[in-house]
């Protein structure tokens, strides 16, 4: 069965992974560095040499959208949510003094512990083998038509037919529990919040700034894989006015449309983002909390040990190929 539809375990799980303060300057470091010592994304000014006043000032700027040079679009996402109260505690941590815990200490812990916890089963409520009895009508001897379709109600009122009402209430990247993969190598769903991050435009892709292998490990992020930075399309080329495919023509003079029995494109391994691979919510997808419409009866095979929380295709792409 095709799923739908997405939900997630809720609860205790999340409050137990509520790890870091609005106030952190945890989701930070990935780009000015753990001590806001580097130009972020090499354009920014060095932080840590600001005053107080100006790390105020320009924080509270992003937010008013009265500050900032050609990449402003990315801090206005980062300080979207935060109060005045916040950007102070965190121009005072970032000047050095007390208040909100953000050693190295700290983050090294928090990450750590993100990469041990568990992840969430998204599909615990939705796969309950009491739920999938209840709702399997075969093994009824009566059915009624509250349980027929998909709004549980007698097709004679409209009363309470609204779909379950959505919470995006996820936590802030950092502070987020991964899910459980859908099946092998499945895009893994976003399990943090997307809140400024979305949607991706050809200039504002923060998705990088925390996720490119360099800085993914400082944040406690899952790096890019391989796979994304691998071109696996087959090389087509216009040669004397002649479609050329992994070196066969396919165009006007060559066997039009059949393109059946060209070998397998040699994959092309390269030292930059594949651009097929740039909007990443394309594949991965934000989660909010609904319950599913119906059951969900798919099981699937071999998701088993750490396969439910990292992929391996990089290496599996080629299995069965001769
Ligand atoms: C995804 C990368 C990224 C993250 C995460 C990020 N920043 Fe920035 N930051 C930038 C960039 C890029 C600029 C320069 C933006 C511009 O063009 O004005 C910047 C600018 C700034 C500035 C002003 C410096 C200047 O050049 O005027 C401050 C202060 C700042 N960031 C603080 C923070 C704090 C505090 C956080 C965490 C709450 C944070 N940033 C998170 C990328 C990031
Ligand atoms: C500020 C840093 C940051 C930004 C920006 C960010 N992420 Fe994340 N992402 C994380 C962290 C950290 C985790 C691990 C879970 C957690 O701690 O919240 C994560 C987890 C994920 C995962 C789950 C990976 C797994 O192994 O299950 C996906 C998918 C993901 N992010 C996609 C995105 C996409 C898409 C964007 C842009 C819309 C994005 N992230 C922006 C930090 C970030
Ligand atoms: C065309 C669909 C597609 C796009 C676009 C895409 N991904 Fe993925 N992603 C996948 C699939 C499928 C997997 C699992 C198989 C694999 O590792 O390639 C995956 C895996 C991942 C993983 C988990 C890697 C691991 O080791 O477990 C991360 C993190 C990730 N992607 C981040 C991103 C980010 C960030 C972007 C945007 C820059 C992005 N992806 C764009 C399809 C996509």
């Amino acid at each position: 069965m095709k799923r739908t539809m997405k939900l997630l375990a809720v609860g205790s799980l999340l409050a137990a992974s509520a790890l870091y303060g609005s106030a952190s300057t945890a989701a930070c470091a990935g780009c000015h560095g753990q001590h806001f010592e580097k130009k972020a994304m090499g354009k920014s000014k060095v932080v840590k040499d600001m005053s107080k006043a100006d790390i105020v000032a320009a924080l509270k700027g992003y937010k008013a959208g009265t500050y900032g040079g050609a990449m402003k679009g990315i801090m206005a996402g980062q300080v979207k949510a935060l109060s005045d109260a916040d950007i102070e505690a965190i121009a005072t941590t970032i000047k050095g003094g007390a208040g909100v815990p953000t050693d190295k200490a700290t983050e090294h812990a928090a990450a750590a512990a993100v990469a041990a916890a568990a992840v969430i089963d998204i599909n615990a409520k939705a796969c309950d083998p009491k739920r999938i009895e209840k709702e399997d009508l075969g093994n009824k001897k009566e059915v009624d038509e509250t349980v027929l379709g998909l709004r549980k109600t007698s097709l004679f009122q409209e009363d309470n037919v609204a779909p379950p009402a959505v919470k995006n209430d996820r936590p802030a990247p950092g502070a987020a529990q991964r899910f459980e993969r859908a099946y092998v190598n499945a895009p893994p769903m976003i399990p943090h919040s997307v809140e400024g991050l979305l949607p991706i435009t050809k200039d504002n892709n923060q998705c990088l700034g925390c996720h490119m292998p360099d800085v993914a490990k400082s944040m406690g992020a899952t790096p890019i894989p391989a796979t994304h930075f691998t071109n696996y399309r087959p090389e087509t080329v216009l040669k004397n006015g002649e479609l050329v495919k992994e070196g066969k023509v396919v165009g006007l003079k060559g066997d039009i449309g059949n393109v059946g029995d060209i070998k397998l494109a040699k994959k092309k391994k390269l030292n930059h983002l594949y651009q097929g691979r740039f909007n990443c919510s394309q594949c991965h997808a934000p989660q909010a909390n609904v319950d599913t419409a119906v059951a969900n009866t798919f099981k699937p095979d071999g998701l088993v040990g750490d396969l439910k929380a990292k992929s391996n295709l990089a290496d599996m792409m080629d299995d069965g190929v001769q």
